[in-house]
Parts: C-alpha cells; structure tokens; sequence
C-alpha cells in the first residue's frame, strides 16, 4: 500500500442539508437522555473507582451528561499488569494484522459520527463543524497509523554487511504506555495517541482530562468492538496530580505520551528523570505563543477571513490557534476595522445549535483566567472590540471573544488559552527585532505568514521557530497525512503526529548480526 496515495481521509457531514440537521437533532437526543458512565476500563469492563463526579455541560453547568469515577491505585496495577502480559502476544503479530484493528476502529468512529459529534458539543463545546472534524480526524490518525503499522512492523528489514553475515534490523513494541491527554481534542488526540502506540505494537493505559471522560470512554469501548484485545487497552480516568503522577512514576510502564501544557509537560519530564530504573520515552505535544506576520502586499479580506478563523475558531481552544498578530503600521487601521466587523458577525452560541460559530470555553477556571486577562490588556494595552453574548449565557461558560491591542511585540509570555486575540502594529524596517522577541519566548508551535512575496515570508520563517508553517491561509486545522503536526522548543518533543514518523518513539530498534 502507499501510504502518500492509497489512503483517503474520512468524509464529513454537511449541516446545509435537512437530512444531516436531523440526524443530529436525534444524536443530541440520544446523548442527554442516556446518562453515560466513565471511569476505569479494565479489560473491558468498567471497574468502580473512586470519587464519582458528575460531568456536566460547559454551555450550561446545570446538564448533567453522566457520571465518572477516578482509577485507584490497585485499578492501576491491575490494568498495567494484565497490558503487560497482553502486550507480548500483539506485538508478535506483527504491523499487518495490528491494521486490521485500527482500520476496523476507524469504521466504527465513521458510524458512530452524529452521537460522537452530540457528545462533543454536549461535554466539551465543540460547534458541530469541529465535532465532525474531530471525529473525522480520529479516523484518520487509525486508518495513517495502520498504514505505518504494515510499513515499518512489517518484520526484519535485511540490511547491508560482509559475507556470510546476515544483518537485521526489527522495530518492535516497548511495553506498556501511558496516553495522557487533554480537554481540548478529547477525542481526536485521545484516538490518536492510543492509535500510535496500539500500531507500534505497544499496551496502553490512557488518561482522558479530567473534563471530558465520557467521550473518551466511548473511544475506549469502540477499540474493544473492533477486534482490540481489552487487556491491550484500559481507561484510567482521573486527576493529573493523582491518576496522572501514578502512571508516570509507576515502574510497569515504560513510556509515556503526553499532549497539554507546557508547564505539565515540564513536571511530567521532571518526575520521569527522577524515575529510578530505565530511562523510558518521553514524547510531549504542548502549548504554543503563535504568531502571525502580516505584510503590505497581503490581501486583506483573505487575511480577515484567516485571522479570525484562526484565532476565534474553537473558541480560540486549540494549541495551534492565533494568539499574536503582527500588522504593518501603514495598513494596520483598516485591518483592524475589517478585523472588528467580522468579529461582531461571529454567533458565540450553544455549540450543540447548527448556526453556532464560536461556543463556550471549558470550565469556570478557563473562563475566570481569560477575564483576568481582559483586567490586564485593559490596563496595559488596548480592547478593541468584543463579541457580544446571547442572552442566558450566565448559565455556562460563555466568554466573550475579544480583540486587543497591546504595545509590545512579545506581551505575551506564555499562552494565554482562549479566544482573544492580540495584535501589534509593526514599522516594517524593525521586523528582524520585532519576530526576534516573539521567536525569544521559546515557543515553536505555529507561525502564519500573509504577504505575497515569498521573500518576506522565507525572512519570518527564518526569525520565529515553528513546526508547522501556514502561508496564505488559516493557522488552525492540521489534517492527518497532509500537515504532520507538532512542535519545537517549549512547544514539543516530536515526532509530529499524523506524519511518516510518528511511531518511531513508540518503537524500539533490535539490529541483529547473525553468523550462524
Ligand atoms: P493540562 O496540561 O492541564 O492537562 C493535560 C493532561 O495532563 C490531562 O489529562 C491532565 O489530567 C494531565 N496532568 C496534569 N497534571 C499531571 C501530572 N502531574 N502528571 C501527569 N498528568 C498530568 O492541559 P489541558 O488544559 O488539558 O489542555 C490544554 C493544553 O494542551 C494547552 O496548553 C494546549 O496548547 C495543549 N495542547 C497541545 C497540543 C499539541 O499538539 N501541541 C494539542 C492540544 C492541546
Ligand atoms: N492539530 C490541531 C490543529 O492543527 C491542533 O489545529
């Protein structure tokens, strides 16, 4: 198989039409009558745990969708012991076979699309256009991890030595790994991660966040219909201090993924260097302080059009989104007019209702350290304009999409996780200093170019580290197979997911000289 042109990312839905609209009111029905149940997942059966919470709805905090309980210590080891033993069988199968099963959840995401995209909207806000994304997006990260499966664990690779030698090389699975992921793409990098390790012949305990462990659940029970081995793969949900620290400082595991925040990533890589015994993998996907240069030759309404997808589309929730534009100081007033009219034509809404373009952030944490933040940009810089709420928005986590302008080039220290977007007016003849004190920061996440003349755009790449780079477009939206993404600096480790070498870290390497 190529994997460059056999391979087709997963279709969609389209709201326009009456019969998708339905389907949808139907999944939403579905979702709030069914009450679902999270918590431990070993082997294939839900476990009691501990502290059962209720999981509720962001855009109204009186929903409640379900219930979840916390993996306790004794859950932990009982689902890390029987992964071991799991584990050895599945990667002896070798890469082809594991396919099958990631294939077969792949199926199983596609027809399960209109409850996951209810669910999504119901537990973790997301607009209809980014559920369907995600779901889309989980598909594909199973249908391109199959395709490394059979690529690269395809069995020994011969490689070149003097006569009478044979020489091999074989990538095999390291263990047990631990999947810690976020609120933010609870389903798509929950899929993900799981899919990299399951593919490189690996057992996986995953960690959903703490907001969103019900989708994550039933990510969990479509991998054990599809053919997955339970013991292969358990869910311990729970806090990040407690189910989080035990995995990573438990001695059965011997790897671990991690997708959130750079100050999480920090401590986790902290606990695994203190770790006694081997030294295990450490691959982490962070945040990002993404920037946007803008120069005179841009268009500007395609400009407006990308600037505000990119920095208010998910609610300004995704580690790629916009969180600095650079304007040139001669055409800043008439993109920031256009910026404004744009903003004030964006529905922020119940992101379960089809019109929605922006719903609630996560939790009354997010919302209460974004409003902060608005404290801050009032005395330090400028607000330029504000989206306004709908009525009944007190019931959840509604905020305000804003724009500011802020006098400094690297105002920002670190990302702030939301919608609000700040913008700095450039001279053109101060470029080099000014991407020199955002590329400082230490971020290397995304970078936007608009300007027609590649010139200026090689100039930006060259000051502001990235790992993906979007000229003339959007910031936002990496697709599996098309933009591998992942980060540099304090935005990542590598490898990028949904790229030709994303299973290389789940891997180990055996080189094998036989004289036999
Ligand atoms: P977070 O760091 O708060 O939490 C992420 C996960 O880590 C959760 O499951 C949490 O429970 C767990 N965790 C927390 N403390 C832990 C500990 N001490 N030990 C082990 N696990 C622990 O992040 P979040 O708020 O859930 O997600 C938002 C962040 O994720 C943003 O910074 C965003 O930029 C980042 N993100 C990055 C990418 C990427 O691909 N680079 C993608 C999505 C999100
Ligand atoms: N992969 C996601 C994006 O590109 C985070 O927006």
């Amino acid at each position: 198989q190529n994997m460059y042109t056999d391979r087709q990312n997963s279709l969609g839905r389209d709201y326009s039409r009456l019969e998708d609209r339905e389907r949808h009111a139907q999944a939403l029905e579905l979702v709030d009558r069914e009450k679902l149940t999270s918590g431990p997942i070993i082997g294939g059966m839900l476990r009691a745990g501990t502290n059962p919470q209720d999981v509720t709805n962001p855009f109204d905090i009186n929903q409640v969708l379900g219930h979840v309980s916390e993996a306790t210590e004794a859950e932990i080891d009982a689902a890390i012991a029987a992964a071991g033993k799991a584990q050895i069988a599945w990667d002896r199968q070798g890469g082809a076979r594991r396919a099958l099963v990631l294939n077969a959840m792949a199926d199983a995401l596609e027809a399960d699309l209109d409850r996951l995209v209810a669910l999504l909207s119901r537990e973790a806000g997301k607009t209809l256009n980014d559920g369907v994304a995600e779901v889309r997006e989980a598909a594909d990260f199973c249908r391109y991890y199959a395709v490394l499966a059979e690529r690269d664990f395809g069995g020994p690779e011969t490689l070149q030595g003097p006569v009478g030698e044979t020489n091999q090389l074989i990538l095999h699975g390291r263990g047990v790994f631990a999947c810690i992921s976020p609120w933010n793409f609870p389903l798509a990098i929950f899929t993900g991660q799981v899919a990299a390790a399951l593919a490189a012949g690996n057992a996986v305990l995953a960690k959903p966040a703490e907001q969103t462990p019900l989708v994550a659940a039933e990510a969990v029970r479509l991998f054990h219909k599809s053919g997955l081995n339970p013991d292969l793969l358990a869910l311990v949900p729970g806090r990040g201090d407690t189910v989080g620290a035990a995995l990573v400082n438990h001695p059965g595991i011997d790897g671990v993924a991690f997708t959130g925040g750079t100050d999480t990533a920090a401590m986790i890589n902290r606990s695994l260097a203190a770790r006694p015994g081997p030294i295990i993998p450490f691959i982490a996907e962070t945040g990002g302080l993404n920037g946007m240069f803008v120069d005179t030759t841009a268009l500007r309404e395609q400009v407006i059009d990308d600037v505000i997808l990119s920095a208010f589309g998910s609610a300004g929730q995704r580690c790629s989104a916009l969180r600095m534009l650079y304007i040139p100081k001669d055409s800043a007033d008439q993109i920031i007019e256009g910026l404004k009219g744009a903003l004030a034509a964006q529905v922020v809404g119940d992101p379960a209702d089809p019109g929605t373009d922006i719903g609630p952030v996560i939790d009354i944490d997010a919302r209460q350290m974004l409003e902060s933040h608005i404290k801050r940009l009032s005395r330090e810089g400028k607000i330029l304009a504000r989206a306004s709420l709908p009525a009944g928005s007190e019931r959840g986590e509604l905020f305000a999409p804003t724009i500011a302008e802020v006098k400094t080039p690297d105002f920002l220290e670190k990302e702030v996780f939301g919608p609000i977007l700040h913008i700095y007016r450039y001279d053109p003849a101060k470029l080099k200093e000014v991407a020199g004190k955002l590329a400082a920061r230490g971020f290397g996440l995304t970078l936007g170019v608009h300007s027609r003349i590649e010139a200026f755009a090689s100039e930006v790449i060259r000051l502001v580290p990235a790992g993906n780079v979007y000229i003339n477009r959007s910031i936002t939206g990496a697709v599996v197979g098309v933009q591998p993404f992942g980060g540099e600096g304090l935005s990542g480790t590598g490898p990028k997911a949904g790229g030709p070498y994303s299973l290389i870290r789940y891997a180990a390497e055996k080189a094998i000289s036989n004289n036999i």
